[in-house]
């Protein structure tokens, strides 16, 4: 089975947990545009649904798939967000954002009762960090909010390379809001929740993919079939 037939399936399981009146966060990436296509199957079906999308690529989606939209000022809370990861770990804390919408995903998540993550088991690691940590910055200062981050890194134990990441076109990639992101070449984060504690903290950054304590459930297909793990 080929991997998008595995993001399929654990889109899939996903969908399972999504009854009719929810309030829906919608992810972004590969395997979140398998669960925007699935649901909205399941709306043309007559399931009531509303959804928040996570970027603007989702946003055209979900409308392509008939999913009607709202935003985080016309909802309170969501009941149940369903996003990718590129890395999950025991704990179920992720590296989100290497397709670049780590912002508006952790908003979502933050604003959700339930967060469930969808991925083939590649993504499962013991310790995050071979993934590049996306941290998205102001470009305003981006050399001193660069060093700030390299300070942090240091504290926590942890060093590698920082690129400013590049579009297809070869200019610097601009996110949803207008800012740049750094990929932090790290290999392993020891000590993830820390980390996040400390890029937190640094003015130049936004946000960071670090999602410390966001997601309870993971869904995790692969050739075995589903695994599905609960935090
Ligand atoms: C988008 O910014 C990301 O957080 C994605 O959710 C993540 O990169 C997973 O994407 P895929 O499902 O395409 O692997």
């Amino acid at each position: 089975m080929n991997s998008e037939e595995l993001k399929r399936q654990a889109a899939a399981r996903a969908l399972e947990y999504v009854q009719s009146g929810m309030k829906l966060g919608l992810g972004t990436g590969s395997t979140a545009r398998h669960f925007v296509e699935l649901l909205g199957a399941r709306v043309r079906d007559g399931l009531e649904v509303i959804g928040v999308p996570t970027s603007e690529t989702t946003r055209h989606d979900a409308i392509r798939c008939g999913i009607r939209l709202t935003t985080l000022d016309e909802v309170d809370r969501l009941d149940l967000t369903v996003d990718g990861a590129d890395e999950i770990d025991p704990a179920l804390n992720l590296i989100k954002g290497g397709g670049g919408a780590l912002l508006r995903e952790k908003i979502v998540a933050a604003a959700s009762d339930r967060m469930i993550v969808i991925a083939d088991d590649t993504k499962w690691v013991e310790t995050l960090g071979r993934f590049p940590l996306p941290i998205e910055v102001i470009p305003f200062g981006l050399g001193a909010t660069q060093r700030a981050i390299e300070k942090a890194f240091v504290a926590c134990g942890v060093a590698g390379e920082l690129v400013v990441r590049k579009a297809k076109d070869g200019h610097v990639f601009v996110t949803d809001g207008g800012h740049w992101i750094v990929d932090a070449h790290l290999g392993r984060i020891g000590d993830a929740p820390g980390l996040a504690q400390s890029l937190g903290l640094i003015p130049g950054v936004v946000e960071h993919g670090l999602f410390i304590g966001l997601a309870s459930v993971a869904m995790l297909a692969g050739s075995q079939g589903i695994r599905v793990v609960e935090r």
